[in-house]
């Protein structure tokens, strides 16, 4: 039985993208409808009782966040951006390099945190190491370098869930050696977030619109990461004065610490959104049967002939190749009959491309609104085509 959050889908309809954008529930969408049409109001600056509602339900969000991932906000705070790109971005290009000798990231990383180290590296005439991550996800510690290093990775990739098990070593790793890291944890937040609990990384960047809720992009940052930054992506909802050549910062004032990565007008109605699906998420992974479809419908394709799936370990992202069908052409075989799923590269060039040298892939991501009749509706077609 599909839940009541999304009941606006259709029964033939299988939803099979949840690493690209979650489906919006219900709860979720009525949060974002009622900003709009209830108290569409700018936050922070507005004396009327509208924009007081928002301040109110923009800061919940942000301890939301915060609670979530067990992190205390003596420590850490929560600021809003447009996707986990921009995050990693805003933090890479306004990053201090005194004090990095190199930068590192893996080869299994979306172009997202792939693209931005490159970007440093060049940027700051430093050498970038891309270490091999282990069949099951994790670093290697014996075979790391972390010394005064950037340290930019997923926790969970994109191609086929595969964690980085080990999360807090590397990040204890990381600040022995005197290093910074950042963590792209775009793929972890809808069901995988456990990993990430009290994990004192210096940066956690993610996407809301991959974890229930509307677009958006979060940032938790650790409030001593500052010191490192020199910012000049700047404007607007950022100062308390401007003088003709200078200015102050608001986020100098603890309280408004998280204005450092905010310029100009925010997304007031996606940010509460957030704080619904962050509720609805809590509430409907007692009860999900995510894994449980994922599990059955990744050892359905590990017995299928002229199947290769990228990784033994069942998740709810898994992708694989046929030997005689391309992927590109079975995905739109599959949306004829209703099912939405990916195929090529999904942006892990380097790694899929030209380390694996795999030909275009077709890849499944599962969520919370998916019931057993998607999967035999998925399993009987694929039978079908492949047989
Ligand atoms: C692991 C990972 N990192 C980063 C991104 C980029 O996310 P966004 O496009 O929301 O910036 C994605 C998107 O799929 C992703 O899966």
């Amino acid at each position: 039985m599909r839940s009541d959050s999304f009941g606006y889908l259709g029964d033939d309809e299988v939803y099979l993208d949840c690493a690209c954008q979650t489906l919006r529930p219900e709860p979720v969408i009525k949060a974002l409808n009622e900003y709009y049409r209830e108290y569409n109001s700018c936050g922070e600056r507005v004396k009327y009782a509208w924009g007081k509602k928002v301040d109110t339900a923009v800061e919940d969000t942000r301890d939301k966040v915060l609670k979530f991932l067990k992190l205390s906000p003596r420590d850490y705070f929560t600021s809003f951006t447009l996707n986990t790109t921009y995050g990693i971005n805003l933090i890479l290009n306004q990053l201090d390099p005194a004090g990095i000798k190199q930068v590192v990231t893996t080869d299994i990383e979306h172009n997202s945190p792939f693209l931005s180290t490159i970007a440093f590296a060049r940027r700051h005439g430093m050498p970038r190491v891309v270490l091999e991550r282990e069949p099951d996800g994790s670093i290697n510690l014996a075979n790391a370098d972390f010394d005064h290093a950037l340290v930019v990775v997923n926790t969970n990739s994109n191609i086929d869930g595969r964690a980085l098990g080990n999360a807090h070593a590397v990040v204890k790793a990381v600040h022995k050696a005197g290093g910074i890291i950042v963590i792209d944890a775009a793929q972890s937040m809808a069901h995988y977030h456990k990993n990430l609990e009290k994990l004192e990384a210096d940066a956690i960047c993610f996407s809301a619109h991959k974890m229930y809720s509307a677009s958006l992009g979060v940032m938790v940052v650790c409030k001593s990461l500052l010191e490192r930054i020199n910012i000049t992506f700047i404007g607007g909802g950022m100062v308390d004065d401007v003088t003709e050549s200078e200015y102050v910062l608001s986020a100098n004032s603890p309280q408004h610490i998280y204005t450092i990565f905010e310029p100009g007008l925010q997304a007031w109605g996606e940010i509460i959104a957030l704080g619904e699906a962050i509720d609805w998420l809590e509430k409907a992974e007692k009860k999900s049967r995510v894994y449980e479809l994922s599990e059955r419908l990744h050892s359905f394709l590990k017995s299928q002939p002229g199947v290769h799936l990228t990784t033994e370990a069942p998740s709810t992202t898994m992708a694989f190749y046929h030997d005689k069908i391309d992927a590109h052409l079975l995905a739109e075989g599959l949306s004829t009959e209703g099912i939405m799923a990916r195929s090529g590269y999904f942006c892990c060039h380097h790694y899929l491309n030209h380390a694996m040298h795999y030909p275009p892939l077709l890849r499944f991501s599962l969520g919370h609104h998916n019931t057993d009749a998607d999967i035999e509706k998925a399993e009987r077609v694929l039978e079908r085509t492949f047989n």
